[in-house]
């Protein structure tokens, strides 16, 4: 049997992973500055991250929602701690889009309304409900009917209060930075605003945090720099640097209701012991501190490279726009350099994502590395 031949693929087999580096079968040795599409957040095979899991595998794995598991309010006690939303409450399930998806039905359960406002460039997942509110034709089939979706410019403003006087909004639903689309980040004054016309319109307002969440951008939560508190906040990727988790935060005046959301494999107590150990380690190894000091370094070094026309981002979610298109860049990082980095919908920027425990010597290895292929 092959495999459905869906994803464009370096001919690299990483088999092993420590820290910021992985390792392919011929025991070359590349530095991780991709994390997989910002999935790891603490590291590869972190070793109390391991030891938590396995201790985990050895207990109990696997029960569904229909029996007390412990240790998801563990979970969700260090994440109300953690991200400042202690308040809210948590539904657990297994990937962002999945995450999106319960983000639109509590919307729309909560106001009976189903207009959803989202935005160029946006990219939300590919299930049903959230490739609805991604703004791209191409992954998005006929079935995933989005006639109920207003896209609108970042920072626009009037388009934004016009899209509430004319039509009956269910949800807001914005990215606070934007990843897939090149690094792209809304301004504080446009977040307060869509607070505000959520709340004067019984609209929810939900930020998707799956990609610049988990201490990405220096904050645990990328829109806490814009002092607006959104009403479901979904989250994912680097909750579980590498095991399959992802949730949603839930504004207290949402009411629950049995059978309103669920899902059999979500809130497993493995998938918990992996959450739980990551927001642990994130505590312990102070990480968002790290993000911030390693972040500014980051930006600060991106600048000084030549060719370069934007550095794009916060802490260690950051996007570089080069004068010409970085493909070729990007091949000659992981090829002969070493180096795994991201690119994005915009063929000059190139993305990185790197694991929080990142330090200076590894941005020192990376900008090295560009200066060459550049000078030469
Ligand atoms: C902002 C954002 N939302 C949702 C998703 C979808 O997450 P998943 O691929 O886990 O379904 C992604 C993935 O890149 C993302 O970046």
């Amino acid at each position: 049997m092959k495999l459905f031949d869906v994803y464009p693929l370096f001919n690299i087999n990483l088999i092993r992973g420590e820290s910021c580096y992985v390792y392919d079968d011929k025991n070359v040795k590349y530095l991780d500055f991709y994390g997989g599409h910002a999935v790891i957040s603490i590291g590869h095979a972190h070793q109390y991250y391991v030891k938590k899991i396995t201790e985990q595998l050895h207990q109990l794995s696997f029960y569904s929602n229909s029996v007390q598991i412990e240790i998801q309010q563990q979970l969700a006690n260090k994440l109300g701690q953690l991200s400042g939303y202690d308040d809210y409450n948590l539904f657990l399930c297994n990937s962002g889009a999945e995450a999106v998806e319960n983000a639109l039905k509590v919307a729309s359960f909560y106001n009976n309304k189903k207009k959803v406002i989202a935005f160029k460039g946006a990219f939300h997942g590919r299930t049903s409900g959230a490739v609805a509110v991604t703004d791209n034709p191409k992954i998005k089939p006929p079935i995933n009917d989005d006639s109920h979706v207003i896209f609108l410019d970042f920072n626009d403003e009037e388009s934004l209060q016009n899209a509430f006087l004319q039509n009956e909004i269910c949800a807001v639903i914005i990215e606070p930075i934007q990843g897939v689309n090149g690094i792209y980040e809304p301004n504080v004054d446009y977040l307060q605003l869509i607070q505000k016309l959520c709340n004067e319109n019984n609209a929810l307002f939900i930020a998707d945090e799956i990609q610049c969440g988990y201490g990405r951008s220096g904050k645990f939560f990328a829109h806490q720099f814009a002092n607006v508190q959104p009403d479901v906040i979904t989250m994912a990727k680097g909750m579980g640097n590498g095991f399959p988790i992802a949730g949603i935060l839930i504004h207290p005046k949402i009411a629950a209701k049995y059978g309103m959301l669920g899902t059999t494999f979500g809130g497993a107590p493995l998938a918990c012991a992996a959450g739980l150990a990551v927001l642990e380690v994130i505590e312990n190894e102070n990480l968002i501190e790290n993000t911030i000091k390693v972040g500014n370094y980051l930006i600060e070094q991106c600048k000084q490279l030549s060719n370069v026309i934007e550095v794009r981002g916060k802490g260690l979610m950051i996007g570089i726009e080069f004068d010409f298109p970085i493909k070729e860049l990007r091949d000659k990082l992981v090829y002969e350099h070493h180096i795994f980095v991201g690119n994005s919908n915009q063929p000059n920027t190139l993305r990185l994502l790197p694991s929080l425990t990142i330090t200076k010597t590894e941005v020192d290895i990376l900008i090295d590395a560009i200066s060459k292929i550049l000078t030469k």
